[in-house]
């Protein structure tokens, strides 16, 4: 066999696997210290009740003959595609059920997409982002092309005619940098896309942080999206899936003649046996009015605990962007420190863990991302420890 040598041009680790390693070697070395997780995004209040309820009724139908049930839908079943419309309706956006694919988050579509298009084709990538973006182009061996986001465009790149691509990832709010394109910004890569019969890859798993009215939740929101976006949405963040995995695909019929929303059911059909019956009826219950409130009141729990963190740096002088429409905190490392030293000294010294701007693409370097995250007693303690030694 020959192996695909594409592998040889990704990092050996993934961002997260590395830090993770990083922080085990240092834990193992020093058991007595308390470390403070805010690098990886991942979320620490359980499930809401309705959820659990939910999960639980749907364990007890797969235990009788009656109520159980095998495989399911591939695309997802009709209950939470429905859900899923309404959610759309309610910031008015119309979609049609076989638009919407249900799947096991919004990273995994993310580098699934990819089978629908032409190796030859040209991406183009903000610069900070997310890794998978990246990494999953770079492993189907597809040339990458990079727009800079940093501090002269609020890290919001606009498109340039000049530039031709044919696949565009956006991620708004943005991850790493908690940055949220207005509607204005937004039209401005609709119409580019459109001009340029480009499809953009729209990653919106963080629009549930969003709570200006006047800001777009969803692509869609702009006219003219239909006929070049594909969107990724997850209740990761959103509901606290991140370890019960359930997200969604949209993928419009107006788009390309209908030919990639038939084509990604066949390549769900085909590889993909679809979310558990179980997860899909917890899905399901996010979007109930009590399930709304429930995962509303752990936004906000998460909203003050970056507004927490916002304060420590504000009190510093230290630039910062995102946390108010974002679990995210981005900020410039002091000192003019690289991104991996200021790392390892908060690590070092105060047990503080954050992920590398550098680990986001290189206008990521010098700067550093914290995560909202974490339990309010943690992020209360990392603040602290944070005054007292950035004093
Ligand atoms: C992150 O920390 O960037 C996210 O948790 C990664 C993800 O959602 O996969």
């Amino acid at each position: 066999m020959n192996i695909n040598t594409n592998y040889q041009n990704i990092s050996d680790s993934y961002l997260f696997s590395t830090i993770a390693k990083k922080v085990n070697e240092f834990a193992q070395k020093n058991p007595d210290k308390k470390i403070i997780k805010l690098g990886i995004g991942d979320v620490t209040l359980p499930l809401c009740k309705v959820v659990v309820e939910s999960l639980k009724k749907a364990s007890d139908e797969m235990g009788v003959k009656e109520t159980f049930r095998g495989y399911g839908p591939e695309q997802g079943y009709e209950f939470l595609k429905s859900q899923i419309k309404e959610y759309y309706a309610s910031h008015k956006v119309g979609l049609e059920a076989d638009e919407i694919f249900i799947s096991d988050g919004a990273k995994s579509d993310l580098g699934n997409i990819l089978d629908l298009f032409s190796q030859d084709n040209t991406v183009l990538v903000p610069d900070p982002v997310y890794p998978v973006y990246v990494d999953t182009n770079t492993m189907a061996g597809r040339k990458i092309i990079y727009i800079d986001a940093n501090a002269d465009n609020n890290f919001l790149p606009l498109p340039d005619d000049s530039v031709k691509a044919d696949i565009v990832y956006l991620c708004s709010p943005n991850n790493p940098t908690g940055a949220v394109y207005d509607k204005e910004q937004l039209k401005k890569w609709v119409d580019y896309a459109n001009k340029n019969g480009a499809v953009i890859l729209f990653d919106s798993a963080y629009e549930c942080f969003i709570t200006d009215s006047s800001l777009p939740r969803s692509i869609y929101e702009i006219e003219g999206a239909k006929t070049c976006a594909i969107e990724f949405c997850s209740l990761s963040k959103m509901a606290g899936f991140t370890g019960t995995r359930c997200g969604w695909t949209v993928v419009p019929k107006a788009l390309a003649d209908g030919v990639l929303n038939k084509m990604w059911l066949r390549r769900q059909t085909t590889k993909f046996n679809g979310v558990p019956y179980i997860i899909q009826r917890g899905a399901e219950a996010v979007f109930t009015s009590e399930g709304q409130k429930e995962i509303q009141e752990n936004l906000n729990y998460y909203k003050e605990n970056a507004k927490i963190i916002s304060d420590v740096l504000k009190k510093h002088n230290i630039w910062h962007i995102g946390g108010k429409h974002s679990p995210y905190i981005w900020l410039k490392c002091p000192n003019n420190m690289s991104s991996w030293e200021f790392f390892d000294y908060l690590l070092e010294n105060i047990q503080i863990v954050g992920t590398p701007g550098s680990g986001f693409g290189k206008n990521g370097e010098g700067y550093f991302r914290l995560t909202s995250f974490g339990s309010r007693e943690n992020t209360i303690e990392a603040v602290e420890r944070l005054d007292k030694f950035l004093d």
